[in-house]
């Protein structure tokens, strides 16, 4: 069969990669993918936002399964409009994907299903949130902007000042434009941060490994919040236990409740967690594999995805035998560009991609890259996600670093300690 990944970053690399080794695939084609998915894929140069013409083209090269990556076209409705046209489609349609694409709505559910979360207000006017910080003891809080924004519409504020301002930021001056129509003012959470996903038909859970992002641009989690500069894969934080009291209190309810709303569930469900002393608690939910940590998950996995997705769309999870895994670990190391997650320049062309792809246990997804005149060169912030396995955690981020000091461009940097949070 033909599958079609929608999507251009690492976690699209990484899926038409893992895609491609299924023994029931044939063509694997990505939209609009990057130089990485043009070797190991073929690109189709349409947009992750133009249905139409990806309706078109699925009917057209006998797509029999598409894959959505980023949570943009799912918000929009991609799944609803692939499936009216008779097409199979891996990812939550749009009322499910609300989950992700407004942060009130999926308050409101974990409320109402007794899931774990900060405590929190919601807004629709700025004015009453600036009454509301006012007339509250100062402490720290956290303000995010209802909808989608690119990862930059949550502000974690030291005290009332902070907030005040992300307040007047997100409901007055609009910087996240309408995602900025409704607030969520909620308590900061501490501790550590852990991913866990899960895949789910709306009636099946099936739970992936633990992961842990690296969000914080610099090391020892310092600097602006970035996408991801890296992850690792299982996170020793979350233990068997945990994870089945977190299946159990956490994503059990949330299928739950998602079905109960009319809004069933079917595709990657994705819990950023922060593991507090009082056990772990939601952050947020995402509604798509997790990019980086979709990377080092997928080089783990060995049993076949597409049998996985083929299953969570056809609502067969529970025939489906235990998932096989890789035993040793996997490190992902993000590179990017100078001055991301701030302004940067792209056209850089990218040397030693070839010295690195002759490591062994290392892959180099690609995420920011494109070809120009036969050359691979830097098309966005986050470049590469040069990915490992070994023996340990240790040997897993000493051959990814291998492979990252084998590339260079002019500008191109990373964290050096991605991992070492699973260390001490
Ligand atoms: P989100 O977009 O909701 O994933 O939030 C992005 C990041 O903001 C999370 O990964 C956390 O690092 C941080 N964050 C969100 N909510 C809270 C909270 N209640 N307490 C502390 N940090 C938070
Ligand atoms: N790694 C964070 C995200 O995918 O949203």
């Amino acid at each position: 069969m033909n599958v079609l990944i929608i999507g251009g970053g690492g976690r699209e690399h990484a899926l038409a990669w893992k895609i491609g080794q299924s023994s029931r695939v044939g063509r694997v084609f990505v939209a609009p993918g990057n130089a990485g998915t043009a070797m190991d894929a073929e690109n189709i140069n349409i947009a992750a936002d133009e249905f139409a013409e990806l309706i078109n083209f699925a009917k057209q090269n006998k797509v029999e399964l598409t894959v959505v990556g980023p949570e943009g076209p799912l918000a929009a409705g991609i799944v609803d409009a692939m499936e009216q046209e008779g097409l199979r489609v891996f990812g939550p349609g749009k009322a499910a994907a609300e989950l992700e694409a407004s942060k009130v709505f999926c308050k409101n559910l974990l409320r109402g299903a007794d899931v774990p979360s900060a405590d929190y207000q919601t807004f629709d006017d700025a004015d009453r949130a600036i009454k509301f910080l006012e007339d509250r003891e100062d402490m720290p809080i956290v303000v995010k902007a209802d909808g989608l924004a690119a990862g930059k519409g949550v502000i974690v504020c030291p005290g009332r000042d902070e907030a005040l301002e992300a307040v007047r930021r997100i409901g007055q001056e609009r910087a996240f434009g309408a995602a900025g129509d409704r607030l969520v003012i909620e308590e900061r959470l501490d501790g550590q941060e852990a991913s866990v996903l899960a895949l789910t038909d709306g009636k099946t859970i099936v739970t992936l490994q633990p992961a842990q992002d690296h969000k914080p641009a610099h090391d020892g989690d310092t600097g602006p919040n970035t996408g991801g500069m890296g992850a690792y894969c299982p996170a020793p934080l979350v233990d068997d236990e945990t994870l089945h009291w977190i299946e159990e209190h956490v994503l059990v309810p949330t299928v739950h409740a998602m079905k109960r709303a009319g809004r069933s569930f079917r595709g990657v469900l994705y819990a950023g967690l922060m593991m507090t002393y009082q056990g772990p608690k939601v952050l947020e939910y995402n509604v798509r594999f997790g990019d980086p940590e979709c990377q080092p998950l997928l080089m783990r996995l060995k049993t076949d995805l597409v049998e996985l997705l083929e299953a969570t769309v056809e609502g067969r999870l529970d025939k489906l035998g235990p998932l096989e895994w890789d035993p040793r670990p996997a490190v992902c190391v993000v590179m990017a560009s100078e001055g991301y997650p701030g302004s940067y320049t792209t056209g850089h062309p990218i040397r030693g991609l070839d010295e690195a792809a002759k490591l062994p246990d290392v892959k180099v997804f690609h995420a920011g890259t494109k070809k120009a005149d036969g050359r691979v060169v830097t098309a966005g912030g986050r470049v590469l996600n040069v990915t490992a396995l070994g023996s340990s955690i240790a040997n897993a981020k000493l051959n990814a670093y291998t492979a990252v000091k084998c590339i260079r461009w002019d500008g191109a940097w990373c964290r050096k300690d991605i991992s070492d949070k699973a260390l001490v």
